[in-house]
């Protein structure tokens, strides 16, 4: 039977792995900033001259400015708010690329890469070239700088993977595109609020976001930051109604309106406010140091359950806290709906949305049973997520 409202769900306390997928719980302080926008200052921004609203625009203000420090940047004004980093990405392939123009992925993209890449291929005359991955889910920045032809005009790939929590050589990949004029945009879902990311140091250009994984806020929110240089040559995907220039029919030009139309996800913004002075007070680094330590033990534990095969770095070292496995000799579907069935212990099992990843690892079609940890976590989970797991492969 499906299960189709809050109050069919089962009783058992869950065991939640799934953080790549998004966060759960979010940090204290985000439903509560979410509900107070609500119910006490719904107001818009940007287009009553109120005193809510001002109030509204200056905590929005701040959220910008928190996320500029947060990825050392020095102007707030360049933060874009969108709806993901799905969107972001998007908003920087269409908007930056002309017909004729070669861009560089790696081989561990999710398809918030591949598939707007394949279109742009079909349908703008836009070539692109994939950088080969090895089992493991690394890249070798020389082979980004095989791949670079005198067309190339971008390289766009993520900061860790999804599936394998390997993180790329992202500072050495944008220094060889500063060093050769092309433009470094970098997909930090799965990195944001993890791994300490520095744009500047790191030379990116483009840096695409997300609130609701590592940064700890709702979903539906998230964002770019884009250097000065690039938004002045970025045209918007997006036009429309900003509450500034609002004489002309012309989008405006200056930052963050030339790529902000219609009312934005206010209580969403917010409620990231709240996440990031959650993990300003926390400190990213403990909240890591906590994630990896699960990750370390998960890794140790499943050492000694037979048949399974963990994907990608062998160790804790080079990768953030995710792990995929693959069960060579059973449905890892099967084995996914178990673990739930037994331990209420939430997993994400396929491909997830990954297809070359996968390719690269040699782990597609079939994919595998990804588990992904968090702070909230208890090293109690861990053992239970393991002895559930042994206790099925056993069967
Ligand atoms: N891309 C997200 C994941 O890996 C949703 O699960």
């Amino acid at each position: 039977m499906l299960l189709t409202t809050y109050d069919q769900l089962s009783e058992k306390t869950m065991i939640y792995l799934d953080h790549s997928s998004t966060s759960f719980p979010k940090a204290p302080g985000v439903g509560d900033a979410i509900k107070t926008t609500l119910e006490e200052h719904g107001v818009n921004i940007g287009r009553g001259n109120y005193e809510e609203a001002f109030a509204v625009e200056a905590e929005i203000a701040d959220t910008r400015y928190r996320l500029a420090t947060l990825f050392g940047f020095n102007d707030p004004r360049q933060v874009v708010f969108t709806p993901s980093v799905t969107y972001s990405i998007n908003m920087f392939l269409y908007g930056f690329l002309h017909p004729g123009d070669h861009v560089i992925v790696s081989g561990m993209e999710h398809n918030a890469v591949m598939r707007p890449v394949t279109q742009l291929a079909r349908l703008r005359d836009i070539r692109f070239s994939v950088v080969p991955a090895n089992l493991r889910g690394e890249v070798a920045p020389d082979d980004v700088k095989k791949a670079i032809l005198p067309e190339t005009r971008a390289v766009v790939m993520l900061h860790v993977s999804n599936v394998t929590g390997t993180l790329l050589p992202a500072a050495e990949i944008g220094q060889i595109c500063h060093d050769r004029g092309i433009c470094f945009a970098l997909d930090t879902a799965q990195s944001a609020g993890s791994v300490p990311i520095d744009m500047v140091a790191m030379n990116v250009d483009f840096l695409a976001f997300t609130g609701h994984k590592g940064l700890l806020g709702p979903q539906g929110i998230g964002g770019f930051i884009a250097t000065r240089a690039l938004s002045s040559e970025m045209e918007p995907l997006i036009l429309g109604g900003t509450g500034s220039q609002s004489n002309q029919y012309e989008q405006p030009e200056f930052m963050p309106d030339k790529f902000e139309s219609g009312t934005p996800n206010i209580p969403g913004i917010i409620g990231l406010r709240a996440a990031l002075l959650y993990l300003e007070k926390e400190g990213i680094d403990d909240l890591h140091r906590r994630e990896m330590a699960f990750t370390s033990l998960f890794l140790e534990g499943l050492k000694e359950i037979p048949g399974v095969v963990p994907i990608g770095m062998p160790s804790v070292e080079g990768r953030t806290a995710v792990v995929s496995v693959n069960v060579p000799e059973k449905d890892n579907s099967l084995i996914a709906y178990e673990l739930e069935r037994q331990g209420a212990i939430k997993t994400r099992v396929g491909l997830h949305c990954a297809p070359l990843a996968h390719k690269s690892l040699g782990t597609f079609p079939k994919g595998t049973i990804r588990f992904s940890f968090g702070a909230t976590n208890t090293e109690e989970e861990i053992y239970t997520a393991l002895e559930t797991f042994s206790r099925i492969m056993s069967k």
